[in-house]
C-alpha cells in the first residue's frame, strides 16, 4: 500500500488549515456518490426517489465544479484524492469512503474527471453505466468512456486504476481480514460514543446497548491479537478528539486488562468504564474544553467536576444493565493520581481503584500523544513514556506503568525509527517474546516507483547469515519532520 507522504498534506496541520473546507466538501461528495451507487442497486433509473436524490447531488457537484473549474476523484492505494488533494475522511464518512473505494477498485476504475457541470441525465447515466461494469475487466475504463460518449456525454473522463495498486491490493487482501474487522469495530465504536455523548448533551436517552456490544467485540479482538487495535490508536483524529480519545483509552485499558489476566466479563466492564471515563465532560461548555489558553479558576472548577458528573451520568444510564461499583469508582478515580493529590478531593483517603489506576495511565498516554487545540504538536510516544516515568510515583501505579511500557514497547507502536541500514521504519508490532523487546516488527518506509511510498513489513529478529541481525534500530525519529502520516500505515 502506498502512503501519502506529501509535505504539507499528509500531516495533521494541513488538515486543520487551508484544505479543511475541501475536506468537508469531499466528504459530502463521497457520501452523495455512495448513496447514488447504492440506490442504483435498488431502483430502476426512472424512480422518483432516485430522481430527487440526483437533483440534490447535482447541486453539490455543480457548485464545486463551478467554483474550481473541474472535479477530479482519483484513487491512489487506499486514498481518495479530490482535485489532487488527499481527502481525510471523517468518522461518519468512513463507510462511504470504503464503499466508493471498493466499488471502483473492483471495476478497476481509478479516476473520474468532470470537466464541466452535469445535468440530471448525465449523472444518472454515469452512475448506472459505472455500476453495470463487469468486475475485474481490464478494458473497463475504455468501455465506460465509450459508453458515455455513446450517450453524448463528453465532459466526463475516466481512467483505469493504476497497475501497481491492483497487484498490491490482491496480494494483501487475505491477511488483512482481521485488520478489516478491527477497523470496522474501531470506527463504529467512535461513531457510537459520539452518539451517546451527543444524546447526553441534549438531555436525551442514550442507547448504550450498542456500545456494550461493540466493547464485547473489541474484547474479542484484543484477546486474539492486541497489536491490531493498538495500531488503530495511532489514528489521532484531531476534529473528533473526545470520541477518538475515549476509544483509544479503552483499547489501551483492554490490552492492559488482558495482560493482568482479566476474564472476558471483567474486560467488558473495564472497556465500558474506559469508554465512558470522560462522559462527565459532556456537561462542560465546548469553549472551556477547547480553550487554547490556560483556564481561569471558574473554568478549572468546571473541569475538575467531570469525574463526579460522570458518575452521576453513568448511574442514570438505563440499558447499561447492572452497574458494577468498579465501573463507577473507576470513573470517579481517573484523575485522582497515585498520591491522591489530584481531583476530586477526598474526605476519606483511600487508594485509587484498579480500574482507576489502569485508566489513569491509558488516559495520560493518549492525551499526551494526540494533537490538541492548545498543543498542536503532540509528544512522540517515547517522549510521553519518558515524562510518565519521571513523575511515576506522583501520578501512577509504577508496576502498572512498567506493564504498560511493555505493552506499547520500548519502541512504542507507531514510532518512526531509523535503522542501521539507513532505512526508515514504523514500529508495527511488538515481539511477543520479552527477550526481543528491542526487535519488533517494522514497516519499512520506502519510496517505490513513481516516487510513491510503499509498505513492506520486516521482522527485526531476522538474521543476516553471519552472526548479526539484518536490521537493528539506531534511533527514534520525529515523523513531523519527515511529513509521515503514521496512521496511514495502520489503515
Ligand atoms: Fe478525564
Ligand atoms: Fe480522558
Amino acid at each position: 500500500m502506498a502512503s501519502a507522504i506529501q509535505p504539507g498534506r499528509g500531516d495533521f496541520r494541513s488538515v486543520e488549515g487551508g484544505d479543511s473546507e475541501l475536506s468537508k466538501m469531499g466528504n459530502t461528495l463521497i457520501t452523495k456518490f455512495h448513496v447514488l451507487m447504492r440506490l442504483s442497486h435498488i431502483y430502476d433509473s426512472k424512480n422518483i426517489a432516485l430522481r430527487q436524490f440526483i437533483q440534490e447531488s447535482l447541486q453539490v457537484l455543480n457548485t464545486f465544479i463551478e467554483k474550481k473549474g473541474y472535479l477530479s476523484l482519483k484513487i491512489v492505494a487506499d486514498d481518495i484524492f479530490l482535485n489532487e488533494q488527499r481527502l481525510r475522511y471523517s468518522i461518519e464518512g468512513f463507510t462511504s469512503f470504503k464503499y466508493l473505494l471498493t466499488q471502483w477498485k473492483k471495476r478497476l476504475i481509478g479516476e473520474v474527471v468532470y470537466k464541466g457541470p452535469l445535468v440530471e441525465d448525465s449523472l444518472r447515466d454515469f452512475i448506472y453505466l459505472l455500476m453495470e461494469l463487469e468486475e475485474g475487466r481490464e478494458e473497463n475504463a475504455t468501455l465506460f468512456h465509450q459508453r458515455l460518449m455513446g450517450r453524448g456525454i463528453t465532459s466526463i473522463e475516466v481512467n483505469p486504476l493504476e497497475v501497481t495498486e491492483r497487484e498490491e491490493g490482491v496480494a494483501t487482501l487475505a491477511k488483512e481480514d482481521s485488520r478489516e474487522v478491527a477497523k470496522k469495530v474501531f470506527f463504529e465504536t467512535i461513531g457510537t460514543v459520539k452518539e451517546v455523548i451527543t444524546n447526553i448533551k441534549g438531555k436525551q436517552q442514550a442507547d448504550v446497548r450498542r456500545l456494550k456490544r461493540l466493547v464485547r467485540k473489541a474484547v474479542h479482538l484484543v484477546m486474539e491479537d492486541e497489536s491490531i487495535l493498538l495500531g488503530m490508536t495511532t489514528i489521532k483524529n484531531y476534529d473528533e478528539y473526545t470520541f477518538n480519545h475515549s476509544v483509544n483509552v479503552a483499547i489501551y485499558a483492554l490490552a492492559m486488562g488482558r495482560r493482568l489476566g482479566f476474564s472476558r466479563g471483567v474486560l467488558s466492564e473495564l472497556g465500558i468504564t474506559a469508554m465512558l471515563h470522560d462522559i462527565g465532560k459532556s456537561k462542560i461548555p465546548i469553549e472551556v474544553l477547547n480553550k487554547p489558553a490556560a483556564l481561569n479558576e471558574e473554568e478549572w472548577g468546571q473541569m475538575k467536576r467531570h469525574p463526579i458528573t460522570g458518575v452521576e451520568i453513568v448511574l442514570n444510564l438505563k440499558q447499561l444493565g447492572e452497574v458494577n461499583p468498579k465501573m463507577v469508582i473507576g470513573i470517579f478515580d481517573h484523575h485522582l493520581k497515585n498520591d491522591l493529590s489530584g481531583y476530586p478531593k477526598l474526605f476519606h483517603k483511600k487508594g485509587v481503584s484498579l480500574f482507576g489506576r489502569i485508566i489513569q495511565i491509558a488516559d495520560a498516554y493518549d492525551a499526551m500523544t494526540t494533537p490538541r487545540i492548545y498543543k498542536k504538536v503532540p509528544y512522540r510516544p517515547e517522549q510521553a513514556l519518558a515524562i510518565m516515568l519521571k513523575d511515576r510515583d506522583v501520578h501512577f501505579d509504577s508496576i502498572l506503568l512498567k506493564m504498560f511500557i511493555g505493552l506499547v514497547g520500548v519502541y512504542p507502536i507507531g514510532s518512526l525509527v531509523l535503522l542501521d541500514t539507513h532505512e526508515m521504519g514504523i514500529i508495527f508490532k511488538t515481539h511477543p517474546d520479552p527477550q526481543w523487546v528491542e526487535r519488533p516488527q517494522v514497516i519499512l518506509v520506502e519510496r517505490g516507483k513513481q516516487g510513491k511510498m510503499e509498505k513492506r513489513l520486516v521482522d527485526l529478529t531476522e538474521r543476516n547469515g553471519q552472526n548479526g541481525f539484518k536490521r537493528s534500530i539506531v534511533k527514534i525519529l520525529d515523523p513531523n519532520k519527515y511529513h509521515i502520516d503514521i496512521a496511514k500505515y495502520f489503515l
